[in-house]
């Protein structure tokens, strides 16, 4: 599959606005190139001579078997992509055996997910809102939801200077479109929802509100992924939001090695940005990652392709990662060691 074909088609198919505002990212885009550009910087070093008859890329992610490392990253307002929004992605992501991880700011609620889609590893991300008690509330109803977990972002203290949603003057055809898990709130309140007062202990709330593992996404540091691990995280997520906060901040695969060398295996460290091939997935293994999250190339392929749209996405992705494996000599996600770069 060629995603910048994709990316193609899917621009064509959806309204300016809306592809801006999913394509784009903060400033001049500096992060979002270099994410990209990051995983191709890196080179590998397969080994030759193993025998590689029979490869499986399947692992297990914060505590749950899945098919594949690839996991689809939390992404706002589906519905803009797509009628069935949500429900298409987890349902296409369920038949690929992917994991998906579900947005506080999601167009269908967390329940309708769970109840309309076959059972899959699914994680709650959440947005630690200044309204404390709404929180507390999503993160009990995703536990009632049968969610494997909770995912609180923490790169979005406030929200980035996006000039591409600037120029289109923030209009979305958003039509009747609501954040459908938050009663009141539109789209357009996410500014003005975000609490900007988070800190490590409230990692700690989170799992006691919810008796659910805690994984913390938008840690580019060392330190930072310490204190979160101190604080009860089982999952570290590398990620600058997909160069949609901070411009010129680290590319998430130039982050990846110092965050995994500081966890010490105390966590689970995943990453996301920029990541389109195989060969960017195995690289991130070779990082030290347990898995990668792939934001836009969803977006395009659900806005494309609906449910089949995602799936066949995510199965073209595993079954280049699964290419490179064997051409690397490996046969199972535990034998991607950072030798191989
Ligand atoms: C996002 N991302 C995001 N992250 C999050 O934690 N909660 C959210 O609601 C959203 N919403 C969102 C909307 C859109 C349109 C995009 C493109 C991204 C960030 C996302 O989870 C992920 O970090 C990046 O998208 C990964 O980078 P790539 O794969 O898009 O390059
Ligand atoms: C974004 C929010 C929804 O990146 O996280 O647009």
């Amino acid at each position: 599959m060629d995603l910048r074909d994709l990316e193609r088609r899917a621009a064509f198919a959806l309204h300016p606005a809306v592809y801006d505002y999913y394509a784009g990212g903060a400033g001049e885009e500096r992060t979002v190139e270099d994410n990209l550009r990051a995983w191709r910087r890196l080179r590998l070093r397969p080994r030759t001579m193993r025998d590689v008859s029979s490869v499986s890329p399947a692992t297990d992610v914060l505590g749950h078997r899945v098919r594949t490392p690839v996991l689809v990253a939390p992404a706002g307002m589906q519905r803009l992509a797509h009628p069935e929004g949500e429900l298409a992605t987890a349902a296409g992501a369920a038949a690929a055996g992917a994991g998906m991880m579900v947005s506080t700011y999601s167009t269908v609620s967390l329940e309708e997910i769970a109840a309309h889609t076959p059972p899959a590893p699914r994680w709650f991300q959440l947005y630690v809102l200044r309204d404390r008690r709404l929180t507390a509330e999503l993160v009990r109803r995703a536990a009632a939801s049968g969610y494997q977990g909770v995912v609180v972002t923490v790169d979005a203290a406030a929200v980035g200077d996006r000039p591409r949603d600037r120029r289109n003057g923030y209009r979305l055809p958003a039509g009747d479109l609501r954040a459908a898990n938050l009663a009141d709130a539109s789209l357009s309140a996410y500014s003005t929802d975000l609490d900007d007062t988070v800190t490590p202990g409230d990692l700690a709330w989170v799992a006691e509100v919810g008796g659910l593992p805690v994984a913390v996404k938008g840690v580019l540091r060392g330190d930072d992924a310490v204190a979160c691990v101190d604080a009860g995280a089982r999952g570290v997520i590398v990620s600058n939001h997909g160069g949609r906060q901070l411009d010129t901040a680290v590319a998430s695969a130039d982050a990846l090695r110092e965050v995994v060398d500081a966890v010490q295996g105390r966590a689970e460290v995943l990453v996301d940005g920029g990541v389109r091939s195989g060969t960017d997935v195995l690289k991130a293994l070779a990082l030290g990652a347990r898995a990668v999250l792939v934001g836009r190339p969803v977006l395009w392929a659900l806005a494309t392709g609906g449910a089949d749209g995602v799936r066949a996405l995510l199965d073209d992705l595993t079954s280049e990662l699964v290419g490179a494996m064997r051409l690397c000599g490996v046969t199972s996600p535990g034998e991607i060691t950072p030798d191989l770069l």
